[in-house]
């Protein structure tokens, strides 16, 4: 499983060091959550922010784009440095030719779904995306608790995928850390946003050990040995 610590629970004011944390704890993807106030109630950051981060690491940008009219600007997210960049099925008309853009500018396409989405309305564009992130919170804070009709989601999305037989990545966020990683890992989540239980705890390096080590199937015991 790929882990991805969420920037939103970092110091903002450091991000040298919210960058160091993740390369050394090993993490796979940076997760950086764009709101904008309106799409979901709380505002975070937005392109500087990306290309701040882009200038202090190779890593991989996995941008969530929390926004109303994703289009907008679109390119310029992709230009400041997204690798992947997931829009919300809630928040456009165009879906497809949305994603479709997405991959003609370089980066892996994803869709967001909130809790109350459906898997089912992605049926017909699962082909033309890399990834789908399932929202297991609803989206504008961290720290919130985790649903637990998230597994049964994942669960569905990969029929979905394997009946047609496409290449998607299932990722979730929210409320995920180290009581629900292994049966995320089980329900088939392969990549896991971890915000708090990455950023909020007093070692984030170890935390991020322990969220891979116990997706691989280590008992807590040996993961926190390990961390
Ligand atoms: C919530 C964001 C998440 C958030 C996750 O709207 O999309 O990425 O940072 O934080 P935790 O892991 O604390 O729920
Ligand atoms: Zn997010």
């Amino acid at each position: 499983m790929r882990i991805a610590p969420s920037v939103l629970s970092a110091d903002l004011g450091d991000l040298d060091r919210a960058v160091a944390l993740a390369v050394e704890g090993g993490a796979d993807l940076l997760h950086v959550d764009v709101m904008d106030g309106h799409f979901v109630p709380n505002l975070s950051f937005g392109i500087p922010v990306i290309e701040a981060l882009r200038r202090r690491t190779e890593m991989e940008l996995d941008v969530h784009l929390m926004v109303s009219n994703p289009d907008r600007l679109l390119d310029r997210y992709i230009a400041a440095g997204a690798s992947w960049v997931s829009v919300h099925w809630e928040a456009t008309t165009h879906l497809q030719r949305l994603v479709v853009r997405i991959r003609e500018l370089g980066a892996r396409a994803g869709v967001a779904l909130n809790p109350a989405t459906p898997v089912e309305v992605l049926t017909d564009v699962l082909g033309d995306l890399d990834f789908v992130l399932l929202m297991s919170v609803n989206p504008g804070f961290s720290g919130q608790a985790f649903l637990p009709s998230s597994f049964p989601k994942a669960v569905r999305l990969r029929e979905l995928i394997r009946a047609g037989s496409f290449e998607v990545e299932i990722e979730m966020d929210g409320g995920l850390g180290r009581n629900n990683i292994a049966e995320a890992a089980h329900n088939g989540v392969q990549v896991a946003v971890a915000g708090s239980e990455v950023y909020g705890q007093d070692d984030p390096v170890a935390a991020i050990r322990r969220l891979h080590a116990l997706a691989s199937g280590e008992r807590l015991a040996a993961a926190e040995g390990r961390a």
